[in-house]
């Protein structure tokens, strides 16, 4: 219901933005964090700026007509926000997810007034830091930061927690630093337990006796949420591997045997027409490739197609709900993928980042207080970085399948469906 409203109230905006274009007064608000933002992206390599002017005009559009499509409610934040900025580092624009994640956040806090610098860093380590450092040098008040490598940060939140800047570890566990206040993300283990139910009961395999056949592919090691999400989906079907009744012809049953670095499509896809070249070119067949996302499961539908050589229809997993694993999902390709309401992720995280720009620490009754009507956890034991757990507002993922697009992503507002019966995304 929060969904349908908060969607209604994007989607009307949006419309009241293109109208609004070029309007003076509350419009300028927005024009000059538009400039902050392309200031601070101009610092990022040339790829990574192309995408992100692409991407800042979509997400600045919304922005500007929010701000002056709701002139009280931007009012009010402004006279909140006093004057504060907020920096988000987001890893690359080349995985679809974080495009969404980057527009919504900028456009929540931009909506409570606050002067926003968004970077994308092109998946390279290297260019967040320098961009990090660069919001840092720029004043900003706040940090959110989705992590490329969540191992490489440690010096440059040194420099934020000496300037007092609260850090916010958005969707990955940024490691190894105490200078992060508090992480916000999916419950990570549980996308990887809904994957592995999924073939579970899709199988049957409490009653088959099979044997089916099942190869894994995972994310990135240097993403923390990559362990957790292959971990949630082995833990379930191990018992099974264990009975015999799934079988790994490849052998490749370890996290690192099968992880993808950069959750690159194509890694992915060369490394499955490998395992489809080396275990079942002599006719073996194939019935389930458990992925973790959906850029990887990407790659594996696409060496499925060119590599296989059977016809039945393997179960293949994913996460994010990516617009061409969506088509693959209507064109019976994919089987499912885990969606994670990356709008709702953006709502906590402007919650929690304006308790903590008024020097508040939130804890579980901030979940209460907020009033969100969707599911959220207050976790203080599951995510230790390596310096003491941190706290974690953690919410719920979502298995969607052909069957339930239109109510889960439609009917919320998150897609629209074309003619032809395809979801793209809205934001
Ligand atoms: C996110 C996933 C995403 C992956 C690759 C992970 O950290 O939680 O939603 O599929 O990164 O972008």
């Amino acid at each position: 219901m929060f969904k349908r409203k908060f969607l209604a109230a994007v989607l009307g905006t949006a419309m009241v933005a293109s109208l609004m274009t070029g309007c003076g007064g509350a419009a300028d608000t927005s024009s000059s964090s538009n400039d902050e933002t392309e200031a601070v992206t101009e610092a990022a390599t040339e790829a990574a700026a192309d995408d992100t002017a692409a991407d800042d005009t979509a997400a600045d559009d919304t922005a500007a007509d929010d701000t002056a499509a709701d002139d009280t409610a931007a009012d009010d934040g402004a006279a909140d926000a006093g004057g504060k900025k907020v920096g988000i580092a987001m890893p690359t624009k080349s995985l679809e997810r974080w495009n969404r994640d980057g527009s919504y956040l900028q456009e929540q806090f931009e909506g409570k007034g606050y002067e926003v610098s968004l970077t994308y860093s092109d998946n390279k380590i290297d260019q967040q830091v320098k961009d990090i450092e660069g919001l840092i040098a720029d004043g900003v008040d706040l940090l959110v930061i989705a992590a490329i490598d969540g191992e490489s940060l440690s010096q440059v939140l040194a420099e934020a927690k000496e300037e007092n800047i609260p850090v916010i570890s958005y969707d990955r566990l940024i490691m190894n630093t105490d200078a992060v206040s508090y992480y916000v993300s999916f419950d990570n283990y549980t996308v990887g337990k809904l994957q592995g139910e999924f073939v579970r009961d899709q199988l049957d395999l409490d009653n088959a006796t099979g044997p089916f056949n099942i190869e894994f592919t995972a994310g990135d090691p240097a993403d923390n949420n990559a362990g957790f999400f292959f971990n949630g989906a082995f833990d379930v079907l191990k018992p099974y591997i264990d009975k015999g009744t799934l079988v790994v012809p490849s052998g490749q049953t370890s996290f690192d045997q099968v992880a993808t670095k950069s959750w690159d499509t194509a890694t992915a896809m060369s490394r499955f027409q490998n395992i489809l070249g080396s275990n079942y070119s002599d006719g073996t067949q194939l019935d389930v490739a458990l992925c973790s996302n959906d850029s990887t499961a990407l790659g594996v539908t696409q060496a499925i197609s060119t590599d296989y050589a059977g016809s039945n229809s393997v179960i293949v997993t994913g996460q994010d709900g990516d617009e061409a694993n969506l088509a693959n999902l209507v064109d019976g390709k994919q089987t499912m993928t885990v969606y994670k309401a990356v709008a709702n992720e953006a709502v906590a995280t402007l919650d929690i980042g304006i308790a903590l720009l008024n020097g508040e620490t939130p804890d579980a009754s901030l979940i209460d207080k907020a009033g969100w009507s969707f599911e959220c956890a207050y976790d203080t034991s599951s995510y230790d970085n390596g310096t003491g757990v941190i706290p974690s507002y953690l919410l719920v993922p979502t298995v969607v399948t052909k069957d339930n697009i239109q109510k889960e992503l439609v009917d919320t507002g998150y897609y629209t469906m074309d003619e032809n019966g395809y979801p793209h995304p809205t934001n």
